[in-house]
């Protein structure tokens, strides 16, 4: 059974996306050239905590950090360590938080000072994924066709998209239902309905979607050793179509 959240509970969603999208404006100003990614999860868990809430990847089945963070051929769950980032990287931070009982989860990926056109079309073209999927997730869609808006034009691109991970539901837990694959065929799976909540994070590649995990047992990396990006946001299908909850004017994601 997919939980319907109330309008309430969406609230509480959209309160931890806020702080999750405020972290994440912290990391704008700190990724550059120099800075180490176990810094940026300093800075991110101590913002986190400063509000009175709590990193929901943190000791979550194990994970040892508070936030992901996944240079070129890391495609996810990258752990923060003492990586520095280099001129030409690209790097994805994910930051998800709990607060007052709810979850809420985002995902950007920058690149690190001058980055070559072609990781500038791989960034450009899975931001367009994630939008794509947002702009599919009407009331009345199905989760098919919000993963084949998805996987069309990523592969229309010439890119891949991951097929090991996916979108989730959330809410009180970090991870529920729905699952939200980022390929698929329209008019299959389950019918979106208003106070559905979950994620789209499309992790796309630049060459095969083949992932493999390295022996931290997190760090997922891809088979070819070609560069991965990702984006996140977390949504809410409403009446009115969809409410991206992670989505704020004054943040520029
Ligand atoms: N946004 C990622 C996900 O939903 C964050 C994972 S955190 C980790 O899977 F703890 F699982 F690494
Ligand atoms: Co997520």
């Amino acid at each position: 059974m997919m939980h319907l959240k109330s309008q309430d509970e969406i609230e509480r969603i959209r309160d931890s996306c806020r702080i999750a999208a405020d972290a994440m404006a912290l990391m704008v100003d700190l990724v550059a050239p120099g800075i180490t990614t176990a810094e940026l999860d300093e800075v991110a868990d101590a913002y986190i905590r400063q509000q009175g809430a709590v990193a929901s990847a943190l000791n979550y089945r194990g994970y040892p950090r508070s936030i992901c963070t996944s240079i070129n051929e890391v495609v996810v769950h990258g752990i923060p360590g003492t990586r520095r980032l280099a001129n030409g990287d690209i790097i994805s931070v994910d930051i998800a938080v709990k607060n007052a009982g709810y979850h809420g989860d985002m995902n950007v990926s920058f690149g690190v000072g001058d980055i070559d056109p072609e990781t500038a079309r791989l960034l450009a073209t899975t931001k367009e994924g994630l939008e794509i999927g947002l702009r599919t997730s009407e009331p009345a869609a199905r989760l098919g066709d919000v993963g084949h808006q998805i996987q069309t034009h990523i592969e229309a691109a010439g890119f891949s998209v991951v097929r090991d991970y996916c979108g989730h539901g959330i809410g009180r837990n970090f991870h529920e239902e729905p699952q939200l694959l980022h390929f698929g065929t329209s008019g299959t799976g389950r019918r979106l309905q208003p106070g559905v909540v979950f994620t789209i994070e499309p992790m796309v590649n630049a060459g095969v979607a083949d992932v493999r995990v390295l022996e931290d047992e997190w760090t997922a990396v891809t088979a070819d050793g070609m560069r991965s990006a990702q984006f996140e946001h977390t949504i809410a299908v409403t009446e009115s179509g969809p409410d991206v909850l992670s989505r704020f004017h004054d943040l520029p994601f």
